[in-house]
């Protein structure tokens, strides 16, 4: 697609966010002009195919549904004025609602004192989330390491396992069928999604997937890996699998999992970013079965992004 230039400056397109930020409600005009600029802005500034993607485009020539503000914890309303309830919840972020006021309260007040650490004195906030995480995960898990989303915690995690288990001569993974981690480079390896996978292939060497919910099929990859010489570093799983269609394993598989973790020295990684802070009746699923991994991927409802 040929490069539409904006007449508009740098300057006035900040001056213009701007205006939308502070301003509480539209005329009929604002509301037309706003929508068409909205569209107009994905169509040649973000992604022209996201627009036909959305489902939210395509009501007969209104525009669109271009959301202007949260009503109420479970509704959104549009910039015509029409309400939604929120069903989507964020694809599981907004597990306190949308402007929960004790988290708005806290935030405000944050952001009046200091909006961003110094990246050089010590933040007390991080410290006492790295204190309050420990408390509220299962078994000894202790230290907390932090990014900006579940794929970066993902990537994080897997460097983690490399940096543990490379002096022990352990470089594989084993991951499973269905399931979803993540969209960058080292995530995207352990994803089992061919739509995200094709176009970015090779991915990173050494993952292995394997039917999830199948103890056998992962006991026999394991033992292949082994008999050749490739050591595992570490097993990764979503406790319950999330995007690959909701599917809860049978009772014995996580247990399972981590005997033979433990068998032959691997590392349990289980990516909680899904079923994690509260989303299947218990804190993190893997509490339904009784197990601890060795290392915990949190995020979404964890910082609602
Ligand atoms: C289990 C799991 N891991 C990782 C991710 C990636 O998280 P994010 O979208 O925050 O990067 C997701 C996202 O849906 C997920 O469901």
């Amino acid at each position: 697609m040929s490069r539409l230039r904006t007449t508009l400056t740098p300057l006035e397109c900040s001056q213009r966010a701007l205006l939308w930020v502070h301003k509480e409600t539209l005329t009929q005009e604002e509301t037309i002009a706003l929508n068409q600029e909205v569209l107009s802005n994905f169509r040649y500034y973000v992604n022209p195919g996201f627009l036909s993607y959305r489902k939210s485009v395509t009501s007969g020539g209104d525009f669109g549904a271009v959301e202007w503000r949260a009503s109420g914890p479970n509704t959104l309303v549009d910039t015509q004025g029409k309400e939604y309830l929120d069903c989507l919840g964020g694809y599981g972020i907004f597990n306190v609602g949308h402007r929960n006021s004790t988290v708005l309260a806290a935030v405000e007040s944050q952001l009046a004192k200091q909006p961003l650490h110094s990246q050089e004195l010590l933040d007390p906030m991080r410290a006492m989330l790295a204190k309050t995480l420990a408390a509220l995960t299962p078994g000894s898990l202790q230290y907390s390491f932090f990014s900006n989303s579940g794929t970066e915690a993902v990537e994080a995690t897997l460097k983690l396992a490399k940096a543990y288990q490379a002096p022990r001569g352990r470089f594989t993974f084993i991951a499973t069928n269905g399931a979803f981690h993540g969209k960058s480079l080292g995530a995207l390896s352990a994803t089992a999604k061919q739509a995200f996978r094709q176009p970015f292939m090779p991915l990173l060497p050494g993952f292995h997937h394997v039917p999830f919910g199948d103890i056998e099929a992962m006991k026999q990859q394991v033992a292949l890996c082994e008999k050749r010489g490739d050591g595992i570093a570490a097993i990764v799983l979503e406790p319950i699998q999330g995007e690959g269609g909701v599917i809860v394993p049978p009772a014995h598989y996580l247990p399972a999992v981590r005997a033979l973790c433990d068998e032959i020295g691997a590392l349990l990684i289980l990516d909680e970013v899904q079923t994690g802070m509260g989303r299947t009746g218990k804190v993190f699923a893997c509490e339904h079965y009784g197990v601890q991994s060795d290392i915990l991927c949190l995020a979404k409802a964890l910082g609602a992004v």
